[in-house]
C-alpha cells in the first residue's frame, strides 16, 4: 500500500507497478505450474516490464515471444536454455532475414503454415547441429492449428472468425499432412481465449480434440495458449489443473504450456495523470496529461473502461469514481491530443476535480506500455515501481530523443 502524498512525488503522467500485486500473481501461478505439472510462459506482447522481473523469472518457466525483438528480451531478462528456461516463439510468418537469430534465442518455434515450416527447416537443422555439438537440447518445432472455435468478443480478438490468418485449419492441416507429414514435428499450439475463465477451455478442448487430437501421438508437448484471466479473483483454478492434468493423462503424460500475458500483469499496477484544464461542452471537461490513443488504446479499441480514483491536491484525499453520472460532479477525461475521440469516458466523484489533482487509472500495466505511441509528441510516461515498504522507485524516464528517434 502507499500514502495518497506520495503519488504526488511521482512523475505524471506515468506508469506505476506495485511489486507486492506483482507477486501475489506470481504465487497464484507457480501454485499452477506445482499442481497441474504444465509449464506457464510470460507472453511478453502483453506484459515486458522487464526493469522488474526478478521474482518473476525466478518463478515461471520462460517466456513466449511474437518475434525476433520479443524472442530477444525473453533471453536477456527472463533466461534461456542455459537457465534452464524456455522461449517460445510464433508468429503469424518469419522473414528470412531475421530467422537465424530468432533461432539463437528460441527453445521452441511455432509455425502457422506448412510451407514456413518447409521453408526454415534447413536453418532449424543447421542450428540443431551446432546446438548437439556443445550437447544443448535442440530447437523444438510446433504448428499452430485453428480448431475452429473461440468465445472471444469482439471480432478484432477472436483468432477463430470465419477468414482468420491465425492457426492451420483441420482442413488445410490435413492437407499439409498428406503433402510433408509431421516427422519433425515437436508439438501444436493454439490460442483462442483472451480473458476467459477455465471454463471456456473445457468447452474448446473438444473441438481441439476433435480436430487435432489424432495427430498428438508421439508428439511432446501442446501449447494451450494465452488468454486465460487464471490470477482473477473469481476464475476457476482447480478445474483448470483437473484439464490439465486429464489432458496429460489422456495424451500419454505429453506437456503442457500456458502463455499468459494478461493473468501475469493482472490488477499489478496504475497509470498516473493530472488535471490541466477544467473547459465546459454541455458537460465540464477535464484535460489531461494522459491520452486514451497513446497510453491506453484498448480503452478506444474493446472499448474498455478502466476504473478511475481522485487525489486531491489541496486534501490528499483519495475517492474512487462512483460510476457514471452517480455522483455529484461528473467530468468528461479527455486527453492532450488532437483527437477528438480522444476521451477516456464520463466519471463521477463525490467532490469537485481541481485542476492540479491526480487521477488513477486503475488496472494499466498490461497491454498499455507495449502498445505505447508519441503521436501528437505526447510525452512516454515514466516507469516507477511501489515497493512492499511503500517506497516509490523512478525505473526510466523518456524524453525528447524518444520521440524525435521513431520519426
Ligand atoms: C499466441 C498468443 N499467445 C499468448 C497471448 C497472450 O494472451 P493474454 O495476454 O490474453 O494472456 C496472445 C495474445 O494475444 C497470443 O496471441
Amino acid at each position: 500500500m502507499y500514502q495518497s502524498h506520495l503519488l504526488f512525488q511521482i512523475d505524471s503522467p506515468a506508469y506505476v507497478l506495485e511489486e507486492e500485486k506483482l507477486d501475489e500473481n506470481l504465487a497464484i501461478l507457480n501454485s499452477i505450474q506445482e499442481q497441474s505439472g504444465a509449464k506457464i510462459l510470460l507472453a511478453l506482447k502483453g506484459y515486458a516490464f522487464w526493469r522488474r522481473f526478478e521474482n518473476l523469472r525466478k518463478i515461471l518457466s520462460g517466456s513466449t515471444a511474437s518475434g525476433l525483438y520479443e524472442a530477444r528480451l525473453g533471453y536477456e531478462e527472463i533466461g534461456s536454455r542455459k537457465e534452464g528456461k524456455e522461449i517460445c516463439v510464433f508468429a503469424p510468418a518469419y522473414k528470412d532475414s531475421q530467422i537465424d537469430e530468432i533461432l539463437e534465442y528460441a527453445t521452441h518455434i511455432i509455425f502457422n503454415s506448412f510451407a514456413q515450416w518447409q521453408m526454415f527447416l534447413p536453418h532449424i537443422t543447421r542450428k540443431n547441429k551446432l546446438l548437439q555439438n556443445q550437447n544443448l537440447a535442440p530447437i523444438q518445432v510446433g504448428l499452430r492449428v485453428n480448431p475452429l472455435y473461440s468465445e472471444v468478443e469482439p471480432p478484432i480478438y477472436n483468432p477463430c472468425i470465419p477468414g482468420s490468418r491465425l492457426g492451420i485449419t483441420p482442413e488445410a492441416f490435413k492437407e499439409g499432412v498428406k503433402k510433408y507429414g509431421l516427422e519433425g514435428i515437436d508439438g501444436l499450439h493454439f490460442h483462442t481465449h483472451c480473458e476467459q475463465d477455465s471454463t471456456a477451455l473445457e468447452r474448446t478442448l473438444p473441438h481441439f480434440e476433435k480436430h487435432f487430437g489424432s495427430y498428438l501421438q508421439g508428439k511432446k508437448w501442446v501449447n494451450f495458449g494465452g488468454g486465460h484471466h487464471i490470477t482473477r479473483k473469481d476464475y476457476h483454478r482447480e478445474l483448470l489443473v483437473k484439464l490439465i492434468k486429464d489432458f496429460k493423462k489422456h495424451h500419454n503424460d505429453i506437456g503442457i504450456f500456458l502463455e499468459p500475458g494478461e493473468a501475469v500483469g493482472w490488477q499489478v499496477g496504475f497509470l498516473i495523470g493530472e488535471v490541466l484544464d477544467i473547459v465546459h461542452n454541455q458537460i465540464p471537461i477535464a484535460i489531461i496529461d494522459v491520452s486514451a490513443s497513446a497510453h491506453m488504446p484498448d480503452c478506444l479499441e474493446m472499448p474498455y473502461r478502466p476504473m478511475v480514483k481522485k487525489i486531491s491536491r489541496q486534501t490528499l484525499n483519495i475517492e474512487s469514481d462512483l460510476g457514471e453520472n452517480k455522483g455529484a460532479y461528473t467530468y468528461r477525461l479527455g486527453g492532450p491530443t488532437c483527437l477528438a475521440g480522444d476521451v477516456i469516458g464520463d466519471y463521477s466523484f463525490q467532490t469537485p476535480l481541481n485542476v492540479g489533482d491526480r487521477l488513477i487509472f486503475e488496472d494499466m500495466l498490461h497491454y498499455t506500455i507495449v502498445k505505447n505511441n508519441t503521436f501528437n509528441g505526447v510525452p512516454l510516461p515514466s516507469l516507477w515501481s511501489i515497493d512492499s515498504q511503500g517506497e516509490a522507485h523512478l525505473l526510466q524516464r523518456f524524453c525528447y530523443d524518444d520521440y524525435k528517434r521513431r520519426n
